[in-house]
């Protein structure tokens, strides 16, 4: 199973973007996930330029989408909700309407951290809502990392044990939820 992982932050030392290399690292053996690179090279959602000819950064996002068995996101939370530019990858993505949408019945696991107390709760829940409305199905499973800055090893990595462990769950279940896609 392939998994493209997408983190909401445009930060070199972004936590959010640890949080997905950990879960590259903690996932189970028969699931690769691969980094999304051009977040912050996406032009801003413009409807005008969403035709049968869109920008080629956003053909290739729609390709790596559709080529994906499966999405985690790992979002920041920017003033109580999802940052903008992972918010235009949303809008993107959930474009063409209805089933020729690359979201479309796509199964996507929403991760997130804070320095804060709350994980990104509000981001999570927002990013889950366009989700669903994109038509992804979104996976149950929840992962708020909460004062992320203290889970972080010396070289800068996601690495104490509880983070990890949930990492490969919310991967396991993402797989799962595949699978039964493909069995059905
Ligand atoms: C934040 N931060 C923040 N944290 C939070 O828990 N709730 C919030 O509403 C906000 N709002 C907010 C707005 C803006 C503009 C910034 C720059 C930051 C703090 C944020 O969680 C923290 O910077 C994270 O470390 C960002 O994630 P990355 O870049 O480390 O992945």
């Amino acid at each position: 199973m392939r998994v493209l992982a997408i983190s909401g932050s445009l930060r070199a030392r972004s936590y959010n973007t640890a949080l997905l290399r950990a879960a590259a690292a903690a996932a189970p053996e028969d699931v690769e996930v691969e980094l999304y690179e051009d977040l912050e090279s996406l032009p801003p959602y413009n409807e005008d330029r969403d035709t049968d000819d869109p920008p080629a950064l956003v053909a290739d996002l729609r390709r790596q989408i559709a080529e994906a068995d499966g999405l985690l996101i790992s979002t920041p939370e920017y003033n109580g909700t999802v940052p903008g530019q992972l918010k235009h990858l949303v809008d993107w993505a959930s474009r063409p309407y209805g089933r020729a949408a690359s979201l479309h019945g796509k199964p996507v696991a929403v991760i997130g951290a804070s320095v804060t107390d709350y994980g990104a709760v509000w981001a999570q829940d927002h990013l889950r809502k366009a989700l669903g409305i994109a038509g992804a199905r979104v996976v149950e499973a929840e992962l708020p990392v909460a004062r992320v800055a203290e889970r972080l090893d010396d070289g800068g990595e996601v690495a104490d044990p509880e983070t990890v462990e949930s990492l490969t769950e919310i991967v396991t279940a993402l797989a799962d939820h595949h699978r039964e896609l493909v069995a059905a």
